[in-house]
């Protein structure tokens, strides 16, 4: 084998393993990762870190308590299938006071999703009101203070 065809076939290698983990790109998630949306200007509060296998796994919660579709019919995925992020739908950004009460303001979608949830683990675990527990449902045990 010449030494050109050589080269040439390692190239092809290489460029079929970027082909290969290009597709996967889109379907893959990661096990821990930050709450950090691009389509917030600037964040007022700390980055959340989310430990999306661990409530997968450990907590045993199904995909479709988090991710549903456009009519908010819960999905049934499974690792590897393709999911819209929340911010594809609740794609509003609050600006003001009214946005509150708006389920498609992004922060609003997430805080009833993940707080939620939370409130009814701590009542669970013995607090009426659900504040207090092992699942963080007040704002600075979400979001870590930020050096200002
Ligand atoms: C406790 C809630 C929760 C559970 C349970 C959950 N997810 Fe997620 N998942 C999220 C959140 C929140 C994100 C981040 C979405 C974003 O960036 O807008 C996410 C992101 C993803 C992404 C990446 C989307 C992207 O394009 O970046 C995939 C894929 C995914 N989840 C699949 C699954 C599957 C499959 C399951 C079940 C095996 C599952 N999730 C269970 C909340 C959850
Ligand atoms: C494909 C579009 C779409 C995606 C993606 C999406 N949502 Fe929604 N979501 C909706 C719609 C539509 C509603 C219903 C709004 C209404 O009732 O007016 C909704 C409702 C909700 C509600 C209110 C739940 C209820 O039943 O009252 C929460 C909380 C929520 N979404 C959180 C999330 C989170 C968290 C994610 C990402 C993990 C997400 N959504 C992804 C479209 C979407
Ligand atoms: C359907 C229930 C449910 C939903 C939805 C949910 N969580 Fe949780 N979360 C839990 C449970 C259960 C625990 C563990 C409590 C314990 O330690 O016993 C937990 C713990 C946590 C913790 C602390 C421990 C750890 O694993 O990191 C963080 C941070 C957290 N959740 C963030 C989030 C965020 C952010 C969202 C929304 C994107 C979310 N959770 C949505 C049930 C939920
Ligand atoms: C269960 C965890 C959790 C709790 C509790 C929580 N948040 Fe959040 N919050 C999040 C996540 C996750 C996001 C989405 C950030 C992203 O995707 O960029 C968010 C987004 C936000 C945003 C928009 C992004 C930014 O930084 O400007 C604000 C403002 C905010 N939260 C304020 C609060 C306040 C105020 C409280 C208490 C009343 C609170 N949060 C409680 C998890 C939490």
């Amino acid at each position: 084998m010449s030494k050109k065809l050589l080269i040439f076939l390692m190239a092809i290698g290489v460029a079929l393993i970027f082909v290969a983990t290009g597709l996967q790109a889109g379907t893959k998630v990661a096990d821990t990762f930050k709450m950090e949306s691009k389509e917030y200007k600037s964040h007022k509060k700390g980055i959340v870190e989310f430990t999306h296998k661990k409530h997968n796994i450990d907590y045993k919660i199904s995909c479709g308590e988090c991710h549903h579709d456009k009519d908010n019919k819960p999905l049934d995925v499974k690792m590897g299938d393709d999911v819209q992020r929340c911010v594809e739908c609740h794609d509003k950004i609050k600006k003001r006071k009214e946005d509150k009460k708006n389920i498609m303001v992004h922060q609003n979608a997430i805080h009833g999703n993940c707080i939620s949830c939370h409130k009814d683990v701590n009542k669970k675990a013995g607090d009426p009101k659900g504040r207090k527990g092992p699942a963080p449902a007040s704002c600075t045990k979400c979001h870590p203070k930020t050096k200002k």
